[in-house]
């Protein structure tokens, strides 16, 4: 048995207490911390999700810099989806029943094919790849995760982009009866997300179905969410519906709340930081210590070149 099966590991035990302190800071800053802290009360705490073979199968694996799985646990049990509560490890709990099915995604805006898909079908239709990937969080812990999903782009060309599509708007599902959080008046539900065309169609942009070899579970955006290993972990919207081509930069849920802490391409980069905290580094999660925050997490070889001529700075 490991630490993580312990079911009263507390947020502080997970997080080092700076990122947990700039947590309360980033609420606060946000204008929701009445709105979170009644939710977070509210949120029962979870008995951990028990670990299923498939994931057990793959213990040992690292991602391609070495860096050793995150546990099952903590990357089911912690995490961030704000249309449930504020409360990282009430997140599980809370979406525990939450309806994955019926469920469809429309693919639609500036395309030549728009069209609505059964998920039961889209997750049949492209070869479904298993993908390590590290996720950064915005908050400045992150985790290394096995994906399962296909490339984004496969969908994207099979609905046909116009000439005039420039960007990507991902939309996540409407639905506060199912999710209390969406009654706080303090973010504009539904969640929303977007990437440059080019972005959204770099073979890195992952649409996960699954993790650790299972169907993805609600806390992690069941049925179907976005990855985009090398963007602040808010940009991998969860349970999406809609997919629009559009001709502008898309709003997004983030930048309606702070536009001037969440930019529109969130890439990681260490040498900007969050107006109330240094992303310098890191506590990876089931790690001890903290480590130094890459360029692009990490994804530079792959990415870098989907910025050349732009100011990151400016563009953050
Ligand atoms: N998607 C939706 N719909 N709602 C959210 O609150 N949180 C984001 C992102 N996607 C969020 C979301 C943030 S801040 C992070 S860090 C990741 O989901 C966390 O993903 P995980 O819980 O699967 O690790």
């Amino acid at each position: 048995m490991n630490k993580w099966h312990s079911p009263k590991i507390r947020s502080s035990e997970i997080t080092p207490e700076a990122a947990y302190l700039n947590r309360r800071q980033f609420m606060q800053g946000a204008a929701v911390v009445t709105a979170g802290a009644l939710l977070a009360a509210c949120a029962p705490k979870a008995d951990p999700t028990p670990i299923p073979t498939e994931a057990a199968a793959l213990q040992g694996q690292t991602d391609e810099l070495g860096g050793a799985l995150t546990p099952y646990e903590a990357v089911t049990g912690y995490n961030n989806y704000y249309e449930f509560t504020t409360d990282k490890e009430g997140v599980a709990p809370m979406a525990k029943d939450f309806k994955t099915r019926p469920w469809t995604v429309e693919v639609s805006g500036l395309v030549g094919k728009p069209r609505t898909y059964d998920i039961d079908e889209l997750m049949k239709r492209f070869p479904i790849e298993e993908r390590i990937y590290r996720l950064r969080c915005v908050e400045a812990w992150s985790m290394v995760i096995p994906w399962r999903g296909f490339a984004l782009n496969q969908l994207l060309k099979e609905v046909e982009p116009t000439g005039a599509a420039k960007y990507v708007h991902f939309v996540s599902i409407l639905d506060p009866k199912q999710m209390p959080g969406q009654n706080s008046p303090f973010y504009t539900w539904p969640y929303s997300e977007g990437l440059r065309l080019d972005e959204a169609m770099h073979d890195l942009t992952l649409m996960s179905t699954g993790l650790y070899g299972k169907d993805l579970l609600p806390q992690n955006g069941a049925p179907l969410r976005v990855v985009v290993p090398w963007k602040y972990g808010f940009k991998s919207a969860k349970g999406i519906v809609k997919i629009e081509l559009v001709a502008e930069q898309p709003r997004t849920l983030w930048s309606d709340a702070a536009p001037n802490e969440y930019g529109f391409y969130s890439n990681v980069n260490p040498d900007v930081s969050h107006p109330r905290w240094s992303q310098a580094s890191e506590r990876r999660i089931g790690e001890s210590g903290r480590r130094p925050t890459l360029m692009f997490n990490g994804y530079a070889d792959q990415v870098a070149s989907l910025y050349t001529g732009m100011d990151l700075q400016a563009n953050y």
